[in-house]
């Protein structure tokens, strides 16, 4: 597993200081099913999302997030799988070149709040993404920086992982949130 694409802002006291923790969509909200555009050019605007949308991921908190989300259809996705939650990782126009071999584990997701279960996925996946410098690198990943990203390059095209399980578990899932959060899904 190779770490490439972490971001030097965590250092920066002034971009510190301006990020702000987003209201994270919860499912059924239909807008969690749109696709995400992809990043024309990696600006200060996109360095302030990537900022803004960690901030919101550590204080859920969360493993991953991407930018749909946070109701931003741009495909910005950012990650921190450390047990120390040191290693900040943010991915812009994620692809996956390659996946291979099939791992099953247990998921769970900021938008579907209280929900966990099995989905099965690539053991490995080559991935290419921009920097926060606009630099183009690859991530060769394994375990579980490979399966979050393969959920994470999801919600960049409108899917869940729920989207995988069965379709009782699906309608159970979607009733219940619906009754939980009802302002949110209106
Ligand atoms: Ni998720």
């Amino acid at each position: 597993m190779t770490f490439v694409g972490t971001p030097d802002f965590a250092c920066n006291p002034l971009i510190q200081q301006a990020m702000a923790i987003l209201p994270i969509l919860i499912h059924p909200d239909p807008r969690l099913q749109r696709q995400a555009q992809p990043v024309a050019q990696v600006d200060e605007g996109i360095r302030r999302l990537v900022a803004d949308m960690a901030e919101t991921m550590y204080a859920a908190p969360g493993v991953g997030l991407a930018a749909t989300q946070v109701d931003v259809l741009r495909q910005v996705v950012v990650i921190d799988v450390s047990e120390d939650k040191s290693k900040l990782q943010a991915f812009i126009n994620p692809q996956i070149l390659e996946a291979e071999g099939e791992c099953e584990g247990e998921e769970g997701c900021l938008s579907v709040p209280g929900v966990y279960d099995n989905v099965l996925r690539a053991e490995r996946v080559r991935v290419r993404a921009l920097g926060l410098d606009g630099e183009a690198f690859e991530v060769e990943a394994e375990g579980m920086l490979a399966v979050c990203l393969q959920h994470e390059i999801d919600h960049l095209q409108g899917k869940l992982f729920v989207d995988y399980l069965s379709r009782l578990k699906r309608e159970r899932i979607r009733t219940k949130l619906a009754k939980q959060h009802p302002r949110l899904t209106a």
